[in-house]
């Protein structure tokens, strides 16, 4: 189905999920994670690529000739999800790894011995812009038809400035075609090529002297950040290189207690960052500091579940009153899969969120941790009309259920299907 057409009306939803109706919300949190606002047997109409209006089937207006009509009787109708942290601008793959790591080896070994981060590294130096763009442009549309409509993406598999720039840049072209909403991170400080494994301060110098200055010029990143866990960068470098991203406006997003309770949530706190992301790793102390923070605990669940982690501690946030998000981590080492119904299947099963909180996490709290929580990640009028339509089903819990189905059936961006 493909139309021009800029006016819609869809009839006979049998449930309109995550509606807002006159108090926008910046976040979900705690006990307010379980709920999840609906109208059952709704309408809603869009225009000009917006959330025009909506309500219940008795009110719904008659349409003039102008208006599409699509009738989804037995559907139910989602905003987007809102993927707030990703890596999808990458070389090749690596499932040579994966096989390793069966066999025995762990993540961090890997790395140690220049696999890992440094793997995909290579690769990416050696593949050209085009080749970069063709592929990423594909993993794009993959995650749209699993229901995402807003994404962040991160460089940091380029570690020079050539290729850092040059992973940027394909993130800036992704973001001139396509029309989904997309935010840019940069990720210089993903690990220590291994020509400065000596000299750690030499590459903090050149991302703060050389890379950070040219991205700023080229207005190439939203964000910055650092991945501070064990074996990676410590608590002092990443403060001292947000810092120096908080000087160029760039606002804080950083990988943190992954591997280890690394000291990464404080750091992150303290540099008020938007978000804290993976926290596979936490203890109470990591909770009591998020408390009356600006920061968004984000989980990767896709992650624990492909390196065989434990699962960031969910219902230990939300009963200490906090908001989560979920996020997918698309990458080639520890999550190579944009698959966000999945996402929300792993948090239902492994981190137990009901369906209600895990949707929550995966729209409204998504959409904060990517600054765009006044134009996505609720049904909300004068929001983006980015929105999918399922198969047909009886309740929400069918989507993280069936966690090995497609049952996303289309997706609507700005309008446009
Ligand atoms: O979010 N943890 C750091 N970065 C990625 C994985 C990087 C890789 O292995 O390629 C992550 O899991
Ligand atoms: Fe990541």
């Amino acid at each position: 189905m493909s139309t021009t057409n800029d006016q819609l009306l869809i009839t006979n939803i049998r449930e309109l999920v995550q509606v807002e109706e006159n108090n926008p919300r910046k976040w979900v949190a705690g006990t307010a994670m379980a709920i999840l606002p609906s109208i059952k047997n709704a309408w809603l109409s869009i225009k000009d690529g917006l959330i025009h209006d909506f309500g219940e089937m008795k009110d719904c207006p008659s349409p003039t000739d102008q208006v599409q009509v699509i009738d989804v009787t037995d559907k139910l109708v989602f905003p987007t999800w809102v993927d707030s942290h990703t890596h999808i601008v990458y070389a090749g793959s690596r499932e040579g790894e994966f096989v390793d790591r069966i066999k025995g080896l762990s993540y961090e070994e890997i790395a140690q011995k220049g696999g890992g981060i440094l793997n995909s590294a290579r690769r990416l130096q050696n593949t050209s812009e085009e080749k970069l763009f063709e592929d990423a442009w594909e993993r794009l549309q993959e995650v749209k038809n699993f229901g995402t409509g807003a994404i962040e993406i991160k460089s940091g598999y380029g570690l020079t400035l050539e290729s850092e720039l040059k992973i940027l840049r394909v993130i800036r072209q992704l973001r001139q075609k396509s029309k989904m909403t997309i935010k840019a991170t940069f990720l210089g400080a993903h690990a220590i090529p291994l020509e400065y494994k000596h000299n750690r301060a030499g590459y903090i110098n050149l991302i703060i002297d050389e890379m950070l200055p040219q991205i700023a010029d080229e207005g190439l990143a939203d964000y910055m950040d650092v991945f501070c866990d064990k074996g990676f960068f410590t608590v002092e470098e990443t403060d001292q290189l947000l810092k120096a991203g908080a000087k160029y406006g760039l606002k804080a997003k950083i990988h943190a207690n992954e591997l280890a309770v690394s000291g990464g949530v404080q750091v992150g706190v303290a540099n008020n960052a938007l978000s804290v992301d993976h926290l596979e790793a936490m203890t109470d102390v990591e909770i009591d500091c998020l408390k009356g923070s600006n920061t968004m605990p984000t989980m990767l669940p896709s992650t624990s579940f492909f390196l065989n982690l434990d699962y960031a501690p969910a219902r230990k946030m939300i009963a200490a009153g906090l908001p989560v998000a979920l996020a997918s981590d698309y990458n080639p080492g520890s999550t190579p899969s944009g698959r966000m119904p999945f996402i929300l299947s792993l948090a239902c099963i492994k981190m137990r969120m009901l369906p209600q909180e895990a949707i929550n996490a995966a729209t409204i709290n998504g959409a904060y941790a990517m600054e765009v929580q006044e134009e996505l990640g609720s049904i909300a009028r004068g929001k983006k009309a980015n929105i999918f339509i399922t198969k047909p089903m009886d309740s929400i819990a069918r989507i993280p259920y069936s966690f090995g189905s497609d049952l996303v059936e289309t997706v609507i961006i700005e309008g446009q299907h």
